[in-house]
């Protein structure tokens, strides 16, 4: 199958959440013992020296672009590998946190791969002030889950659903998805940088089990009224923060740079969001959702 086939049968998730049939701890193991047998890829072993070619060649503003892009990308990653830790502590099984715990270091696997990029293809570092208003929410989120830790088996899973709806249901489900998207758009459909295409779809690997653990789960608990209104409403409290993600100027190195037009970021953001709606709830419209 060809690469861009591939992406995009990726990108239609629906088949990457597990069955509700099997229980939680099931579908944990299963995707942790997957993680353990195919999540072995190596960052430090992809090819980058015709990225490095690509990028030598590239005209300006794209160069200014992916630049901004990627460290997009360099800063998510990073920050969720950094504030990982509590989603694992209130897994309330020893095979759920053995899942998530795979999910830790695959994260860092991924801001390793971007840190690599950054050093071997650019010859710079990541630039500062791309900004991610979702990202920066975490902090709050990890004190307010490690502070659940204290609380009963009831308060620890209002703030898992919480957890869960913020990183796997939109960092994860949406911001990343779509940046598979815009990057295959701006990029890989012209044939450029194939160690970042192949960088990405082993992310993209990893990102499946993550995405579809977390959907699972979401999904599950919102069959739980008072869980799903707690999910619907982050959703639809984040949704300004998750639409201006690619409006921002592009800043560079002190120049600001044009976002090329095949980047349509508010759109495909919307049908990312409402496709994660569709998956937890069966449904994506608001009235349908409150009647
Ligand atoms: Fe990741
Ligand atoms: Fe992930």
């Amino acid at each position: 199958m060809a690469l861009t086939e591939e992406w995009k049968e990726q990108t239609s998730a629906d088949e990457l959440i597990p069955s509700l049939d099997k229980s939680t701890d099931e579908v944990a193991w299963d995707l942790y013992r997957k993680a353990i047998r195919f999540g072995t890829w190596d960052p430090a072993e992809i090819d980058l020296t015709q990225d490095k070619a690509d990028f030598d060649s590239l005209d300006d503003d794209l160069k200014g672009y992916l630049i901004h892009f990627c460290t997009g990308f360099l800063d998510a990653e990073e920050n969720v590998a950094l504030k990982f830790c509590p989603w694992i502590m209130l897994g309330s099984s020893t095979e759920q946190q053995a899942f998530l715990s795979t999910q830790l270091l695959e994260e860092f696997k991924h801001t390793e791969f971007f840190m690599r990029y950054f050093s071997e293809v650019f010859g710079q570092a990541r630039i500062p002030g791309v900004k991610n208003i979702v990202q920066q929410k975490l902090d709050e989120r990890i004190k307010f889950m490690l502070a659940a830790l204290e609380l009963g088996p009831e308060g620890r899973e209002e703030a898992l659903v919480e957890g869960l709806a913020h990183y796997q249901g939109i960092i994860e489900g949406v911001q990343a998805m779509t940046g598979y998207e815009v990057f295959e758009a701006v990029f890989r459909s012209k044939g450029l940088f194939p160690g970042l295409a192949e960088g990405f779809a082993r992310i993209k690997e990893d990102e499946g089990r993550h995405v579809g653990f977390g959907l699972r789960m979401l999904k599950l608990l919102a069959r739980n009224p008072e869980h799903a209104k707690r999910i619907r409403r982050l959703f639809d409290d984040y949704l300004p923060h998750i639409l201006i993600r690619y409006d921002q100027p592009v800043m560079v190195n002190g120049r600001e740079y044009p976002t090329p037009p095949e980047v349509r970021g508010r759109e495909r953001l919307t049908k990312m969001f409402e496709r994660r709606l569709k998956d937890i709830f069966g449904k994506a419209n608001r009235e349908d959702f409150y009647k």
